[in-house]
Parts: structure tokens; sequence; C-alpha cells
């Protein structure tokens, strides 16, 4: 009888402590209320639309910076964070997952090709820090090419969809309070190929580099 009550205590004792090991304060649980996210263009798109004509910019609080230099191979845009969908949480130095997301608006012209491709409002949804799966939504809209001609300004409804997959691995920086990511290769998906292509009609396809992202969240 006395060896079954010891039984039972020890029982009960085992089971508080899987609940107290599992039962995290939800203040040290909360998602990151800071982060940035940096894209460094990819060169060869930029000198694209500026060989024909073309130009890109930004709208606040995204910023758009040609770092000044005339062949444009070092552009970076950066957006500016929200609050609003982020979810990442920093569960301990090296261990988070979530979502990142930020505000602001990115505008690629080219009148002479028909070019109108705008991106806003990217959110970054991160799996685990090391992920190599994970991807950067954005709205976008582009106006298709009409095939054949001619051509009209119909730009199509602005929808997020996944843009760009992005590969975590070996690009992370632990912390306690500030995850970093840098120089995360950016593909663009199926999706953002086919906006970068006019709809379908040339350009780039499924899996084209595109650039690189530096990613933070801060508590
Ligand atoms: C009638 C309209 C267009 C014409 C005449 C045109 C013409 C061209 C030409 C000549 C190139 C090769 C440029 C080079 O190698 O230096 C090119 C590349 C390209 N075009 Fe267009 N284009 C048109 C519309 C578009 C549209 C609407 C898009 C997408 C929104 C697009 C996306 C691209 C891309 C992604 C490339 C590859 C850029 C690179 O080399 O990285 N084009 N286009």
């Amino acid at each position: 009888m006395l060896r079954n009550t010891r039984t039972r205590v020890r029982l009960a004792l085992l089971a508080l402590v899987a609940v107290a090991s599992f039962a995290v304060p939800s203040s040290a649980m909360a998602a990151v209320s800071d982060g940035s996210v940096a894209h460094n263009q990819y060169s060869s798109w930029i000198s694209y639309l500026y060989a024909f004509g073309g130009s890109a910019s930004a709208s606040s609080p995204a910023v758009y910076d040609d770092q000044g230099d005339s062949d444009r191979t070092n552009d970076v845009v950066t957006f500016g964070f929200t609050s609003t969908d982020t979810d990442y949480t920093i569960a301990n130095p090296f261990a988070g997952s979530g979502t990142v997301a930020f505000e602001g608006d990115l505008f690629y012209d080219n009148a002479s090709h028909y070019i109108d491709v705008d991106i806003s409002d990217p959110q970054v949804e991160i799996p685990s820090t090391g992920s190599s799966a994970a991807k950067l939504t954005a709205v976008v809209s582009y106006d298709p090419l009409e095939v054949p001609g001619p051509q009209v300004a119909n730009p199509t409804t602005p929808t997020r969809i996944d843009l760009y997959d992005l590969d975590l691995s070996g690009t992370f920086t632990p912390g306690a309070s500030v995850h970093s990511w840098a120089d995360v290769p950016a593909e663009l998906t199926a999706d953002g190929a086919f906006a970068f292509s006019g709809g379908g009609h040339g350009g780039y396809s499924a899996g084209q580099p595109f650039g690189t992202l530096d990613i933070t969240a801060e508590n």
C-alpha cells in the first residue's frame, strides 16, 4: 500500500515537471517587435530596366538606394517593419519561427517595354532559423504583355503571391533578442517568374536567382 502511494506521488511529480517544462511564460514567447529586410537587387534586372529607359523606385516606408554608383550593380531596397501579421518568435538564441512582416512599395517601370511590376508589403516566412524552405510573399501586380499586340496598359489586380524561395542555410547569426540572416539567396518562384516575364512571355523562369536578402527580427 505504502509502495503504491509512493509510486503515485512519484508519477504525480513527474507529470507536474512535464507540464512545467512546456509552460513557458507568455512574455518570453511574444512575437518580435522590430525587424528589417534589405533586398540587394539582382543587377541584371536593374541594368535591363535602365538600359531601355526604365527605372526602379520605392515609396515610403520602403526606401530605394542606388548607392550612388552609376553602373547600378549594388542597388538595395529596404521595407518598413510592421507588427501587423508579424508572429516570428525567438524561442532561444538558436531557435525561432514565424513570419516577419513589412510595409512599402517597390516599382519597376519601363514604358518602352511595357514593364510595370509593383511589389508591396513583403512578408518573410521562416519555418526555422536554418530552413531551406523559407519564402518571401508580397502583394504583386504586373502588366501582362499582349501577344500578339497591340499592347494595352491593363495591370493585374494586386495579389499576394509566393515571390521568392529563400534558403537560410549557413546565413543565420543567433542571439538572445536579435536573430539575423545575411546574404540569403532569393530565387523567383513560378508565380514570381510569371510576373517578371510579362505573364510568361520570355524573361525569367522559376528558380532564377534574384539577388540576396539581409533580414533581422528583434525583440
Ligand atoms: C514589347 C516589349 C518588350 C521588348 C521589346 C523586350 C525586349 C527585350 C530584350 C531585347 C531583352 C534582352 C536584353 C539584353 O539581353 O540586353 C529582354 C530581356 C528581358 N525582358 Fe523584355 N522586352 C519586352 C517586354 C518585357 C516585359 C513586359 C517583361 C516583364 C515584365 C520583360 C522582362 C524581361 C526580362 C526579365 C529580361 C531578361 C533581363 C536579364 O537579362 O536579366 N520584358 N527583353
